[in-house]
């Protein structure tokens, strides 16, 4: 019975075990050689003496090399070596898969991110991308544990959909139109009365609007799925596709709102840490010295509470000097958030209270008839990690601040219909999954914690 390589304990000294996985490295000598080899269920792996005790040595040595699969038979032994606990003594060997030394493009030195991101089927046999995927892995079963253990259902919000949540343009449209022969309308314009759905369709930015009719109705529910943006931006926090974690709570404000943000987001980062330790070790000591303890700090800290004017206030009287400048209505940049979070409050910080002009349609206009209550996490590293808000739940309002924006009411008659069939006040959030995978691992680019990333001219594989 073939046992994963992590799962080998202590009590397995002495016993006949047989291990499977891909050689990582190989090591030859007069009179033996030594095999790393890696199953992905740990990151050291596990090493293999070969010797005359093994069955056909030294012929099958020959056929070995990095990248090769195979199943090794032999008894489990204390090892000498101070690198690791045990090691095993093969009896025999099979190889499983050879694999070509010449062209295989893992060889034992160290490659480039940007190089493993043209080889994307086979980055996951390094260490980097063994260790990410298990930790991106741990953080998904924390997200679930997180909310199934508070009391929220795990709702499915469809992927293709007619209405723009957050209203700012940048779908993937889906249509199943001959390109070459669209029908056009009595003025000339494409009619999508002909398409598939009988309509315009998109995928969708946001699962939050259905995810808000289940709250209304279930009290507290999260999706877990993917979204897409067709924003035209090629930085190191964007991708076109990414997984998004959204709250919504009924009956909560923006204050509940705030709470379960914080205590989603330190509940992950525990869970990391107990949990993963042989890869944090790895992140902390080759990607980002002091990952541990970065995380570590914000578990023993409350997050920052600030309001956006006063954040403005801040970011203006900095004797830092920013690419762009800030003043009271402006977007906050990246560089801005940044600064708030690592250099000046040295902490996590939550702004609510955002200029309206600036934020979603859905948000619930504060009494000051300027901001919203909306919230946006900002992290170390990476800006904003979550953006959430109390919703509007006065149809009046909604409709009027609709109306202002041109939104396409008949799309959203069923989201307003929310708010005329026992409306109750209401909140949530959006968490980028790939953000914080990337602030945890202490990685720089978020096309590296997504394992085929997709991102203007890039959709290989
Ligand atoms: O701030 P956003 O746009 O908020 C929403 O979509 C709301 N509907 C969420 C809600 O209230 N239910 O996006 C939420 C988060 C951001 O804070 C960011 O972490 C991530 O999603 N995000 C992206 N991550 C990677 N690539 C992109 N292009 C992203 N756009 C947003
Ligand atoms: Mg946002």
């Amino acid at each position: 019975m073939r046992i994963r390589i992590k799962d080998i304990k202590e009590k397995d000294i002495d016993k006949i075990i047989n291990v499977k996985g891909w050689v990582r490295s190989i090591r030859n000598s007069k009179e033996f050689s030594f095999i790393v080899l890696n199953d992905g269920s740990n990151l050291a792996g596990l090493q293999i003496v070969v010797d005359q005790n093994t069955k056909d040595y030294p012929k099958i040595i020959e056929k070995i090399s990095t990248g090769c699969s195979l199943s090794i038979t032999g008894k489990l032994v204390k090892s000498p070596g101070k690198e690791q606990a045990f090691e095993l003594k093969a009896e025999s060997i099979e190889i499983l898969g050879e694999c070509d030394a010449e062209s295989y493009p893992l060889q034992k030195k160290k490659h480039t991110f940007e190089f493993l991101r043209t080889i994307a089927h086979l980055r996951p046999r390094t260490n980097t991308f063994g260790a990410i995927a298990r930790t991106r892995n741990a953080l998904a079963y924390a997200t679930h544990k997180f909310f199934q253990e508070n009391g929220f259902l795990y709702l499915n919000s469809p992927i293709i959909t007619a209405s723009d949540c957050e209203g700012a343009g940048q779908m993937f449209r889906v249509t199943t139109l001959d390109l070459e022969k669209l029908p056009k309308d009595k003025n000339g314009k494409i009619n999508f009365e002909q398409d598939f759905f009988g309509k315009s369709t998109f995928l969708t930015v946001s699962g939050q609007l259905e995810g808000e009719t289940y709250a209304c109705a279930l009290s507290d529910i999260y999706t877990f799925g993917p979204s897409f943006r067709a924003e035209n931006s090629n930085t190191s926090r964007h991708l076109a596709e990414f997984w998004m974690i959204e709250p919504e709570m009924a009956f909560a404000d923006l204050k509940d709102d705030m709470n379960c943000a914080e205590n989603y987001l330190k509940y992950c980062l525990k869970y990391v840490l107990e949990n993963c330790q042989e890869d944090m070790n790895f992140f902390d000591k080759f990607i980002q010295k002091g990952t541990i303890e970065k995380l570590q700090h914000i578990l023993n800290n409350p997050f920052e509470r600030l309001d956006y004017t006063k954040a403005i206030d801040i970011l203006k009287n900095a004797s830092k000097n920013f690419e762009y400048s800030v003043e009271w209505g402006s977007d906050l940049q990246s560089e801005h958030e940044r600064y708030l979070a690592e250099e000046y409050f040295k902490k996590p910080v939550i702004l609510i209270n955002y200029p309206q002009e600036i934020k979603s349609f859905y948000m619930k206009q504060n009494n000051d008839n300027k901001t919203v209550a909306a919230m946006d996490v900002l992290i170390a590293g990476v800006g904003e990690i979550i953006g959430g808000s109390q919703r509007e739940d006065n149809l009046d309002l909604l409709v009027k601040r609709m109306d202002e924006l041109n939104l396409p009411k008949e799309n959203y008659w069923w989201y307003l219909d929310l708010r005329k069939y026992g409306s109750v006040p209401h909140a949530g959030f959006g968490l980028g999954f790939e953000r914080l995978v990337l602030f945890v691992t202490g990685m720089e680019n978020i096309r590296d914690v997504i394992p085929f990333p997709r991102y203007p001219g890039h959709a290989e594989f």
